[in-house]
């Protein structure tokens, strides 16, 4: 195969195409999965870090109250209650091998964090400080919460984030902040690196390496009411699509209970984790209706289930869409030293203190449960099955292992985009201890890329980009919600057609190339436009209610027909399925009751 001279800078149709960069590891996206494969891999081979945001501004950075990990620092536990735990949470279609590897190695992974040097919250005797969250327990359920999220007051993600970059400077990565990743480079399934776009002085860049890791995070920014970064529009999985790959699961988007009113900006499980009430208009406790035993404490689908009913039935608070979550009885002292960061947002936000007034709170768009399928060693599965793309790894939030399965308990996901990240890492320096030869790199490596931006550059259409991404945003958050049903998804999946026929019209104001945030705002919306298809189809195909697929017009689980994965391709121009069997091992499907 010709190769691409490295040093050659041209024009391709307006087009600046600059160097080839080459290291063994190319590292996509730099949130916690991201980087510490980078450490992993970093402390062997030369590993660069490609993401469209500094890394210490990663949307990892913004999760707050913990991780998981069955140290026992505070009370008994043990990695097979926390199993149960997450098979019980996923509504019994997370794969139990998977699940077996995330709770057995999660005390690994926090112990290795604090001799990174994360500054976690401590116990009076000077150990990682663990508190309660959603649909944790003791003795497989038969107990009450326990104490298992390790943490750092409520600004966990930010430190460990924080931790991982410092150890990836002191592993010499070479970072490369503010490019924007435009594809793939996959030909004979081996992967050979990524094509990307230069934000701040624009031009086409070329990542030539052995290994690609995706850490690139969620796509819940499809929702208008959303918790998740203005960065996270699942570019990951929009790039595996468009490279003919599938995706997993893509119906199951989970709603955390508590956004902040209108903003939707997370208001940590935390809260109630140290003993916040919610309380609808009659200032009742409802929760005791829906989860009589776990209160507060039940898990995320369950209690946004609960709010979500509160509210449609008009006991909002003033018959408004939102009810409250009430931390006054928790006292100044504790607020301020265990949830500063939910005082803060409160009150800049909305103006609330929440020392001395409840916080206005409704469900908000949070956790991709679905993603790129990999088997446990983090390598791309092609077929979505079996088949791995050679060289091609992934782990995260954009991946989909799946140990969540449709419904994520709450600090499971650090853990999970901690340790599959560490296990991405591990799996990239095996297959580079085999020695691969640097794939050879198509002469058209960057053709597709170039073709995209430069018909942006260069659209004479009439849609404005903001305008159809406010109508997919606003309609996925009414019409693909906590409740669904086919009605409504029929009607916006014909909506989300014709705004893809209307995104073939757009045209951005900006022409330049340095700088040009309307091009990476129109190929976001690019992307986003898609995978809003393949969630919306998946959620209609999915006649069932799963964990966070609840649909009105199936609200009983039917595992006889839906105890299955789904994978959804794109092929010419259409969303097509096919299924895969759930890994059970130790804990049959049974009724879900908290
Ligand atoms: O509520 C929270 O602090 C979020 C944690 C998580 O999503 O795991």
């Amino acid at each position: 195969m010709a190769m691409i001279d490295p040093e050659t800078i041209h024009d391709v149709k307006g087009v600046s195409v600059h160097n080839v960069h080459r290291h063994d590891v190319i590292v996509v996206g730099a949130g916690l999965a991201a980087m510490r494969a980078a450490v992993e891999a970093s402390k062997d081979y030369d590993v660069a870090v490609v993401s469209k945001v500094f890394p210490t501004r990663s949307h990892s950075g913004a999760a707050q109250g913990g991780i998981a990990a069955s140290l026992a620092n505070e009370e008994e536990d043990h990695w097979e209650w926390h199993m149960f735990d997450t098979v019980k949470g996923s509504d019994y279609l997370g794969d139990q091998d998977a699940i077996e590897i995330l709770v057995k190695e999660a005390p690994i992974v926090v112990r290795e964090y604090e001799h990174m040097g994360a500054a976690f919250s401590r116990t009076p005797d000077g150990r990682i400080a663990q508190r309660m969250f959603g649909g944790h327990t003791k003795n497989f359920g038969k107990g009450g919460p326990i104490l298992r999220a390790c943490y750092a007051a409520d600004r966990t993600g930010h430190v460990l984030l924080h931790t991982l970059y410092e150890n990836c400077v002191k592993n010499g990565v070479r970072f490369y902040p503010e490019f924007y990743v435009l594809g793939l480079i996959i030909r004979d399934n081996i992967c050979r690196g990524v094509v990307a776009w230069d934000v701040v002085n624009g031009g086409v860049h070329i990542f030539h390496g052995k290994a690609v890791m995706f850490g690139t995070g969620g796509h819940a920014r499809v929702y208008r009411i959303a918790s998740i970064s203005l960065s996270s529009t699942g570019d990951g999985q929009g790039m595996v699509l468009r490279a003919g790959l599938p995706l997993e699961d893509m119906e199951f988007l989970q709603f955390h209970p508590t956004g902040l009113y209108i903003h939707g900006i997370l208001v940590s499980e935390a809260a109630r984790g140290e003993g916040g009430y919610l309380i609808n208009d009659a200032g009742e406790r409802f929760m005791k209706k829906y989860a009589p035993e776990k209160m507060e404490l039940a898990p995320r689908d369950v209690t946004s289930r609960a709010i979500q009913r509160e509210i449609d039935e008009g006991r909002g608070i003033g018959g408004k869409d939102f009810v409250h979550l009430d931390l006054r009885h928790l006292g100044k002292d504790k607020i301020m030293t265990l949830l500063p960061q939910i005082h803060e947002l409160a009150w800049k936000f909305i103006h609330v203190d929440c020392v001395k007034d409840p916080i206005p709170i409704q469900p908000t768009a949070h956790y991709s449960m679905g993603g790129i399928p990999t088997d446990s060693d983090c390598r791309v599965l092609g077929d979505g099955k079996s088949r791995p793309v050679v060289g091609f790894f992934a782990a995260g939030e954009c991946a989909c292992v799946s140990v969540h399965g449709a419904n994520r308990l709450g600090t499971n996901s650090l853990l999970e985009a901690s340790l599959f990240g560490r296990r991405a890492g591990i799996s990239i320096v095996r297959f580079l201890r085999d020695e691969p030869e640097l794939a050879d790199l198509p002469t058209d490596a960057a053709a597709e890329a170039i073709a995209e931006v430069e018909g942006i550059l260069s659209s004479s259409g009439t849609e404005r980009v903001a305008a159809i991404r406010a109508e997919i945003q606003q309609r996925m958050t009414v019409d693909c919600a906590v409740f669904r049903s086919a009605g409504k998804l029929s009607k916006l999946l014909e909506d989300v057609r014709g705004l893809q026929e209307r995104y073939k019209h757009i045209r951005v104001d900006d022409r330049g190339q340095d700088f040009n945030m309307d091009l990476i705002d129109a190929i976001e919306l690019g992307r986003m436009l898609d995978l809003a298809e393949v969630m919306v189809s998946g959620a209609l195909g999915r006649e069932e209610s799963r964990g966070a697929h609840s649909r009105t017009d199936f609200p009983k689980r039917d595992d006889a027909k839906w105890l299955k994965h789904t994978l959804a391709w794109k092929k010419d121009g259409k969303v097509v399925f096919d299924y895969k069997s759930v890994v059970i091992t130790r804990f049959q499907p049974k009724e879900r009751v908290y």
